[in-house]
């Protein structure tokens, strides 16, 4: 398996693995978001013999870098591939000065819940009804002071 940046060329693939992992009520990206996440934020991708088995994107505001999405392929579950991916975006954020890094997640999304947790995030806060289906998101965070990934 590599970790690389992913380039424009990568776009119908990442997007067909968007449809594989999230539901309209989850906001999933479309094509053109993946093309300007590709140029303007923090895209990774993890490829295993040419297919993309994941991908991680991360949002840069100024100071503030948001985890806005993750996924893993059905096939390449439990590998820790995500964590591999979240070592990799955390450790480029900390070389370029971020302090934190935040996310929403779905209460109900155990998972993904128990992923965050175990690389250092923790539950901020609620937010009522966030998903369109009316499902609850927690606010996580991750400080980088007191974490080396
Ligand atoms: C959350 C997600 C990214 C984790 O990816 P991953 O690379 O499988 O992560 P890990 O290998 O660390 O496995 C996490 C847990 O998934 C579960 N798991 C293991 N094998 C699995 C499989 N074949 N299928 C489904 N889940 C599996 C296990 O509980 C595992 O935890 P454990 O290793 O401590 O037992 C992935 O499940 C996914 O893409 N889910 C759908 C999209 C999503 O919910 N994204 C997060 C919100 S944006």
């Amino acid at each position: 398996m590599i970790i690389r940046k992913a380039r424009l060329c990568d776009v119908s693939k990442l997007y067909a693995l968007e449809g594989e992992l999230f539901s309209e009520e989850n906001f999933p990206l479309s094509r053109s978001s993946f093309a300007y996440h590709v140029r303007n934020n923090m895209l990774y991708l993890a490829e295993v013999n040419g297919s993309i088995a994941g991908y991680v994107l991360v949002l840069i505001k100024r100071t503030n870098a948001k985890l806005y999405s993750i996924g893993v392929s059905e096939a390449y579950r439990g590998k820790k591939i995500a964590e591999k991916l979240l070592e990799l975006v955390s450790k480029e954020l900390i070389s370029l000065g971020f302090k934190k890094t935040t996310l929403e997640v779905r209460t109900d999304n155990k998972i993904a819940i128990a992923l965050y947790e175990r690389v250092g995030f923790n539950i901020k806060k609620r937010l009522e009804a966030f998903y369109l289906d009316g499902c609850d998101a927690y606010l996580m965070e991750l400080e980088y002071g007191d974490k080396t990934l």
